[in-house]
């Protein structure tokens, strides 16, 4: 019988209503610290995306999305109608060897699919050079919008040679190669990109988010709140789209309930001691947190699971992705026997009814943590900026695939904020989370086309 380890799970994994206040509390003072001149664990990167969009810009853009998952290219019109556009793209698999290999091979293999992708869509055609938004989903120092010198990787990237430097050149130094005819005019970050996209067809939009692979916010700050950027002299109510690169929040683990799963996951990545809070909560760590429990309830614990059986699939580290949760949590049957056919099939164990209920309740309390957490980043900004009732456009693997994580946030939103219950389903929360526009896509090429504005502007 489990039923004690599952109340032992229940006590690691559970974050009740005053601890969220707490980390929610917390997360504001860091927020503020990381514009200060000091600077603090969350980056908090001036983007020099400096307005949102009308729904009146206009133009043929392309987009280049390295996000983690896939590559992918869209050509988009943005048409003459207000908030229309028109996309088409591409996407190619980011090869596995590519994320730990080196800088070069990285730069060439973008390089080759912008190519096939402007060969394809334009064979033949004599183009002059298309306006490229190159969304770079990485935590990157801006000194201009074609510009970022990558802080460090996350998500499990390692590749030589490129942290400390400035990714712009090493890009255009491929496509120059080649002759693609393309001039990068923005690089930018997803939840930018998804931040513009929102507002694009929502103005009540003002925050973007990413629940993915990784997990992160944009929002715009004026350059006066900004002392960092003091020196620029810029007019102190010049708007600033500030990339957080939250994941980092609570490097210093002062009030996030790490469990000893979380301490493990953060000493075996690549880049251990950064991006604490994204270990606990995005895509790419919930299937190996799940993964250590299990393993760790056959090996140690008094109990156990999966007695006599061969578990060496299940050791293999990262084998379970955030996917194979979804699958869990998603079990229609009472017996379940579908959660039953994925460990046969996959793993090769074969759980009892007992060790499934475990399986369960282990998948939803890391899921619900995760939807729990990361409510914690938006009520942060929300109560920073004072904002009472706005939009928030979310995008990612997690906020669109996995079970019941869009309640769970929003559940978690009214607990940090107090609100009174819903009187019926159909009222809207004061702050809602909603799926959001394309950012990588459309949000690319309206920040292009902003950025050509402002250059004609002379801004
Ligand atoms: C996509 C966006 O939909 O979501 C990307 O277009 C973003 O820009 C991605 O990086 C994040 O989700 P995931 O799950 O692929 O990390
Ligand atoms: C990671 C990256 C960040 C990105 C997020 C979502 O946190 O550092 O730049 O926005 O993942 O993709």
């Amino acid at each position: 019988d489990l039923i004690d380890e599952i109340k032992k799970l229940e006590e690691h994994f559970t974050v009740d209503t005053a601890k969220l206040k707490e980390i929610t509390e917390h997360f504001i003072n860091e927020l503020t610290k990381g514009l200060s001149v000091e600077g603090g664990s969350i980056p908090m990167n001036p983007t020099w995306c400096m307005a949102m969009p009308t729904g009146e810009e206009q133009g043929t853009f392309l987009a280049l999305d390295m996000g983690g998952t896939n590559l992918r290219v869209c050509e988009i019109i943005l048409t003459d109608q207000k908030s229309e556009f028109d996309i088409i793209q591409s996407k190619y698999r980011m090869p596995e060897e590519l994320k730990t290999g080196d800088a070069d091979e990285l730069w060439e293999y973008v390089a080759d699919c912008l190519q096939q992708f402007v060969e394809a869509h334009h064979p033949g055609e004599n183009l002059d050079k298309m306006h490229l938004g190159f969304t770079f989903s990485y935590p990157a120092t801006q000194d201009y919008i074609d510009h970022g010198v990558l802080q460090r990787w996350t998500k499990g990237f390692d590749i030589s040679g490129v942290e400390g430097e400035n990714v712009v050149p090493m890009f255009e130094a491929a496509i120059a190669r080649r002759g693609v005819p393309i001039k990068l005019t923005a690089l930018i970050n997803d939840t930018t990109g998804t931040l513009i996209a929102s507002a694009y067809t929502d103005t009540k939009m003002k925050i973007g988010c990413i629940f993915g692979t990784g997990c992160n916010a944009a929002y715009f700050e004026n350059t006066g709140s900004i002392p960092k950027l003091a020196h620029m002299k810029l007019p102190p109510d010049t708007p600033m789209a500030i990339n957080c690169e939250w994941g980092a929040f609570d490097n210093e683990h002062k009030v996030l309930p790490r469990t000893p799963y979380d301490i493990i996951i953060d000493k075996d990545s690549p880049r251990p001691g950064q991006q604490a809070f994204e270990k606990m909560i995005a895509g790419l760590y919930l299937g190996e947190l799940f993964r250590l429990v299990l393993v760790n309830l056959h090996d140690n614990e008094g109990v156990h699971i999966f007695e006599g059986q061969n578990i060496d699939k299940l050791r293999k580290a990262y084998t379970l992705d955030s996917s194979f949760l979804s699958l869990v949590e998603e079990d229609p049957f009472e017996n379940l026997s579908e959660t039953a056919d994925l460990f046969q099939n996959k793993l090769s164990i074969s759980p009892n009814r007992s060790e499934l209920e475990l399986i369960r309740r282990l998948a939803e309390l890391i899921g619900t943590r995760a939807a729990r957490l990361s409510a914690c980043g938006v009520a942060a900004i929300a109560k920073k900026k004072g904002y009472e009732s706005c939009h928030v456009g979310a995008d990612g693997s997690v906020f669109n695939k996995y079970p019941h994580f869009k309640q769970r946030g929003a559940q978690a939103l009214r607990e940090i904020l107090d609100w009174p219950e819903k009187k019926n389903q159909k009222e809207e929360d004061p702050i809602e989370i909603l799926a959001a526009e394309d950012g990588s896509g459309v949000g690319a090429a309206l920040i292009a086309a902003l950025t050509l504005q402002r250059v004609k502007d002379g801004n």
